[in-house]
């Protein structure tokens, strides 16, 4: 068989992609691991910035989403039993929109069914010849072996994929673990806020969350190794009530501990193997830039397949690495500052010093909060490929732990980042 791109995992980043190639009139077939139903019934984030709400309904799936999306204009930010308002849409002029990750795989799943061919169930996907103008993939559906040979591939097949293990001696990685996780709920209960609340408490982190007026999703800062079998209903919604004040509770049907991490892959090509979204990145979640981070790779990606397999033109398709790292960058710092200013650190009272005086500091001053605004609706999509100046990449296999979190940590003091990875 063959096709012009083979895309590899049906993600937002796979999908999308998908989704921008056919209008382009490029050829795809995307090879999923898991099935249909599993995919989109997995219980991810839910926040989308606005660049891609706007693509979304630019490649006509924004119907539901705007039916049923919740709109935010802004976001609490909350210690010692007070919220202080952070006006998003007043100091950027942009909103965020929650709407469930798996909302939107099935939106895409089903605007593509008919048009691009999706193999669910894909087994043993294994990737070849990369570095020649004809890769091929390999793998096995329904029972048979197949093979097919493209112009490029796109590895869009998440964090465990097989794609960057294909090239891992050809990149660098930036990598850094945090000491805690997530323990997130779904929960059948009217959200007890109008807006998203971030608290900072003695106890540990929370965040209220919704996915409507009827459905609340709820966080909970826990240790990165607990198991979910300590956390009973009501020891959550105790906790939960501790750190964030008044919740509403109710049925709980999902519960689950997500480890929080960065990473980043560089270059993000070899050959013609292209990665996008989590497979060559992956953020810890309190900047809720995962998703937003997938779909603005393949924003960039498509239109630089278009132009390397119509005119053989490789100025695009070489730049992709620069220009997706630009955003990538910035959305790890940004959720590496969200996190840190946020989070129980572990590392004693200089640091929760520190933390509050960031808070106080993002309630009294409009540019502090500006700049925060700014980065959690995400910067308007760049409209081409040129950058200030050349990224140069750091030139050994990986940053140290505590290297990746200098920034407000010292070795001496015990934080995060002297925690070992
Ligand atoms: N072969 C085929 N498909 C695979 C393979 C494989 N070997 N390995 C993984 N996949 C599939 C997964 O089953 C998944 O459906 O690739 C897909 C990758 O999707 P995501 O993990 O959702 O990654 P991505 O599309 O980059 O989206 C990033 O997802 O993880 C969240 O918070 C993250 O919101 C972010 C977003
Ligand atoms: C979510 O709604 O799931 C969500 C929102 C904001 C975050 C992370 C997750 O920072």
């Amino acid at each position: 068989m063959r096709t012009q791109v083979g895309i590899i995992g049906a993600g937002p980043a796979g999908l999308t992609l998908a989704m921008l190639l056919h209008r382009d009139g490029i050829d795809c077939v995307v090879l999923e691991a898991r099935d249909r139903t599993y995919v989109e019934n997995r219980v991810r984030a839910g926040l989308l910035e606005q660049n891609t709400v706007d693509l979304m309904r630019e490649l006509g799936v924004g119907e539901r989403l705007d039916r049923e999306g919740l709109e935010h204009d802004g976001i609490y930010l909350r210690a010692y039993g007070r919220n202080h308002y952070i006006d998003l849409a007043g100091l950027t002029g942009r909103h965020i929109t929650i709407y469930g990750q798996q909302e939107v795989i099935k939106d895409l799943t089903n605007a593509l069914i008919e048009k691009v061919p999706i193999h669910f169930e894909a087994a043993d996907v294994a990737l070849h010849d990369i570095k020649s103008d004809n890769p091929r993939i390999t793998y096995q559906h329904d029972s048979q072996a197949h093979e097919l040979t493209c112009d490029a591939i796109a590895g869009c097949d998440g964090f465990h994929g097989v794609s960057r293990r294909t090239i891992e001696n050809h990149i660098t990685e930036y990598d850094y673990t945090y000491p805690f996780g997530w323990l997130g709920i779904l929960a059948e209960a009217k959200p007890a806020t109008d807006e998203l609340i971030y608290a900072w408490n003695e106890r540990g982190f929370a965040l209220y969350t919704m996915r409507s007026q009827k459905i609340s999703r709820l966080y909970l800062q826990v240790p990165a190794d607990e198991d979910i079998a300590n956390w009973p209903d009501d020891r959550i919604w105790a906790e939960l009530g501790e750190r964030l004040g008044e919740v509403n509770e109710g049925n709980i049907y999902e519960k689950g501990i997500t480890p929080m991490r960065s990473y980043v892959a560089e270059p993000m090509q070899h050959g013609r193997l292209f990665l996008a979204g989590d497979s060559a990145h992956i953020v810890p979640p309190t900047g809720a830039k995962g998703l937003n981070l997938a779909v603005n790779d393949v924003r960039l990606l498509a239109p630089a397949l278009t132009e390397l397999i119509r005119g053989g033109r490789t100025d695009r398709a070489d730049g992709y690495t620069a220009a997706a790292l630009r955003r990538v960058w910035r959305a790890q710092d940004f959720s590496n500052y969200m996190t840190r200013m946020l989070h129980d650190l572990g590392a004693g009272p200089f640091q929760q010093q520190l933390q509050l005086a960031r808070l106080d500091y993002i309630a009294r001053s409009e540019a502090a909060a500006h700049s925060l605004a700014e980065n959690y609706v995400g910067l308007p999509a760049e409209p081409d490929f040129q950058l200030p100046w050349p990224r140069s990449r750091t030139r050994r296999a990986s940053t140290s732990s505590a290297t990746a979190c200098s920034p407000i940590s010292s070795p001496t003091a015990g934080g995060v980042g002297a925690t070992p990875g």
